[in-house]
């Protein structure tokens, strides 16, 4: 495969950094490698002598997973890193832990970290190129992208389409870069949760807000619905699961009251009963497995392309 533009930026650090050329781009080269991962032979040797580490200072199973399988799908040479199980356990700042692991010739990191602006931080001090996977509760770029990738493939564009994020708006750095992406697309959007779940000033991002389900519902062409981030929320913003499920929760009832069809979606990890009930996350109506099946293609693109630009 060979690619004649480049990317705008030598990092993903989040969507706000990237052009809607940048996104365009990245979808164009994920189309080809959803094909390449649909042959028999799904690998090709565009990333063959290039290292890349892993870095992961947080739990994940899809994120991870996807990036080490885009990996090997170009022949890259991968290392995994898990924090819990490393010498960040006897005190080893982020910085040492990574000029360490750089001085064995690594030329990508891909790194999830708790603190909101950790890989701008790597970016700053290393020469690697530097994939953000998820930092704290600022940005996830490559998971707004594999969503706006499975809207697009769904609906045939985002320009115009009406997208509504409904949950834990305030904890997610899922919403926050997916509403950049969206909007960067041409997309409407509007979030959705219980006013405590919503942060105060979202509305400068030149999106709408709206309180009530069934309404935001009736509104969107996609609804792209989020968990509930009780590992990041130190109070208490809604007296209990059971009636968040109730005023915020999505089921089939609702959707069948509907008098459209709605593309569901959903990041992961799904909290069945609380945020969505069974039937509406395994619905028809669900391309929740297609987001984690475009999220490889999306990967692999991010990471051909990032290794280009050098
Ligand atoms: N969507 C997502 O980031 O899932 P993981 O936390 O399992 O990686």
């Amino acid at each position: 495969m060979s690619i004649t533009q480049q990317l705008s930026t030598k990092h993903l650090l989040g969507i706000k950094y990237l052009t809607s050329e940048d996104i365009h781009l990245i979808f164009e080269t994920a189309d080809s490698f959803k094909e390449v991962i649909n042959r028999p032979i799904k690998k090709v040797p565009s990333l063959r002598d290039i290292t890349i580490v892993n870095l992961f200072f947080e739990d994940s199973t899809r994120t991870r997973i996807s990036f080490e399988l885009a990996e090997k799908r170009l022949s890259a040479d991968v290392l995994n890193f898990s924090a819990s199980s490393s010498s960040v356990k006897k005190g080893e700042t982020l910085l040492d832990t990574v000029n360490n692991i750089l001085s064995m010739k690594v030329d990508m990191v891909v790194m999830r970290h708790p603190a909101p602006g950790a890989p701008h931080f790597l970016a700053r001090h290393i020469d690697a190129n530097i994939i953000n996977a998820g930092d704290g509760t600022h940005e996830h770029p490559t998971q707004a992208l594999l969503d706006a990738y499975s809207i697009r493939e769904k609906l045939g564009t985002l320009e115009g389409k009406k997208v509504a994020i409904f949950g834990d708006i305030l904890h997610s750095r899922v919403a926050l870069s997916n509403i950049f992406c969206l909007k960067k697309l041409g997309a409407e959007v509007i979030v959705c949760g219980p006013p405590t779940l919503i942060p105060k000033h979202i509305h400068e991002l030149g999106i709408g807000v709206e309180y009530n389900v069934r309404k935001a519902l009736e509104w969107c062409d996609v609804a792209n619905i989020l968990r509930i981030q009780l590992e990041r929320q130190d109070i208490k913003y809604f007296p209990s699961l059971r009636e968040y499920a109730q005023y915020f929760g999505i089921n089939k009832a609702l959707l069948d009251s509907l008098d459209k069809p709605i593309v569901i979606m959903h990041p992961g990890p799904i909290n069945r009963g609380v945020e969505i009930t069974s039937d509406v996350a395994d619905s028809e109506h669900s391309i929740i497995l297609q987001q984690v099946e475009n999220g490889v293609a999306v990967r692999m693109a991010v990471l051909y392309l990032l290794a280009a630009r050098g």
